[in-house]
């Protein structure tokens, strides 16, 4: 007998096939080796990402300084999903899905403001910022509207970076990360910060390769002219090899130097390295070359206003990682947060935030262009970088090839985590 045609297939049946197609995609991976060319390009395996790993873990959407008062909201668009991150007159930051209760509008359209209440265009179902429906016209004296609040998503803040999970349940992990990445960051005082600048970057590859190409330093000095005057690219997931032993050798004895000093100040320096976790991070203070203070053009602070209590400007930089799409730097003066989301299988939206203090006077303390040079040059490089690696693995010629052991291990990791995590909830269903 034939196989029936895939129209003739129960839903059922059809998402169990793509399913069992999936993880024989997922065993077909050569440890060590780039992914094979559907896990970038497939929107079967698109859908999945989103459901997956964006529906079912921590995902980093923003920062409390975006939100500063109450009301202020922003949105988070995820595949057909939106979601809204608003402060409330408690001052508590809540999210919910964009959805109105009566007939399912989207009570925003894409992007940020003030709202005293939500109130939807439509037919005008009004609700307060707890996501409470306060107004609902024409629905008669007996209508219970206690029934039809918005439906809320998880939402954390850790030490003022926002995270949400979509998933009915958290997924775990969150208060493990929470424990001791706060420590790390606090310092920087986040919520105590304002937004100085923020840029909305879409790239043209899959969100994989936006996260690839940023857990590698590999590329950087070839393609970032402006980067590698402040960064050292050994901090950034090097292992000694013949090519580069005495750099290593050199760069991690500068490195226990300046952590014993930034420990003497009072601020945790050592690597922590989870990013194999459910909830995964790494963190760790890395030296600034030259001066040693800032990433900026020159190495020195952007900002004259330093941050929460600190007083001294050469603190280095601490680096920030969370699986499975943020990526943080936090300097003594300024605070450069990414966030990826995947808008499609090859369009990435990477939404980069400077944050200084929020009492430092743009003109007097800073100044924007100086302040956002070296990341919007470097994200732009990226960017590039990124549309190239996708337009090389569409080509028929492409195959999956090896990571270098030496300056490629993190890239490494994050696929390991991502085939992972994809292969776990396969298994949960
Ligand atoms: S759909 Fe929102 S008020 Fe009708
Ligand atoms: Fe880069």
């Amino acid at each position: 007998m034939s196989a029936l045609p895939q129209l003739e297939r129960s839903p059922a049946s059809a998402a169990r096939g793509a399913d069992a197609q999936l993880s024989a995609l997922i065993a077909s991976r050569r440890p060590g080796f780039t992914l094979p060319a559907p896990f970038y390009l497939s929107p079967r395996v698109f859908a999945r990402d989103l459901e997956l790993i964006f529906g079912r873990h921590w995902i980093f959407v923003g920062t409390e300084p975006e939100i500063a008062e109450p009301g202020d909201f922003f949105t988070v668009e995820l595949g057909g999903d939106s979601i809204l991150i608003v402060r409330d007159d408690d001052l508590t930051v809540r999210a919910f899905h964009n959805v109105c209760r009566h007939r399912g509008a989207r009570l925003r359209p894409a992007g940020s403001g003030i709202v005293g209440n939500l109130v939807c265009p439509y037919h005008q179902w009004t609700y307060n910022l707890k996501g409470e429906l306060i107004v609902s016209p024409h629905m008669g004296d007996g209508f219970e509207r206690c029934g039809y609040s918005l439906k809320s998503v998880h939402l954390e803040s850790l030490a003022g970076l926002l995270f949400i999970c979509l998933a009915p349940e958290r997924a775990p992990g969150f208060e493990a990360m929470r424990a001791a990445l706060t420590p790390y960051i606090a310092p920087h005082d986040i919520p105590n910060c304002k937004v100085a600048f923020q840029s909305d970057l879409i790239e043209h590859g899959n969100w994989k390769l936006t996260m690839e190409n940023n857990r590698e330093c590999n590329h950087c000095s070839a393609n970032h002219p402006e980067l590698t005057v402040p960064l050292l690219e050994y901090g950034f997931g090097y292992q000694p090899s013949s090519e580069n032993l005495e750099e290593v050798q050199a760069f991690n004895a500068l490195l226990a130097r300046e952590h014993q000093r930034w420990q003497a100040c009072g601020l945790p320096s050592a690597e922590i390295e989870r990013l194999r976790e459910v909830t995964g991070f790494r963190a760790v203070r890395l030296p600034i070359a030259q001066s040693g203070e800032s990433q900026t053009v020159d190495t020195k602070v952007a900002c004259r206003r330093l941050l929460g209590a600190l007083s001294e400007t050469a603190l280095g930089g601490l680096s920030v990682w969370t699986q499975p799409n943020s990526w943080q730097h936090f300097m003594s003066d300024h605070i450069v947060s990414f966030s990826v989301l995947p808008l499609a299988p090859e369009r990435t939206l990477l939404r980069t935030r400077w944050l200084v203090h929020k009492d430092a006077q743009e003109g007097v303390d800073y100044d924007v262009d100086r302040l956002a040079s070296v990341w919007t040059a470097t994200n732009a490089q990226d960017g590039a970088l990124v549309e190239r690696a996708h337009q090389g693995i569409a080509s028929p010629a492409y195959e999956p090839g090896p990571y270098s052991p030496f300056t490629e291990g993190l890239v490494d990791g994050f696929c390991n985590w991502y085939l992972q995590r994809l292969s776990a909830a396969l298994k949960t269903g």
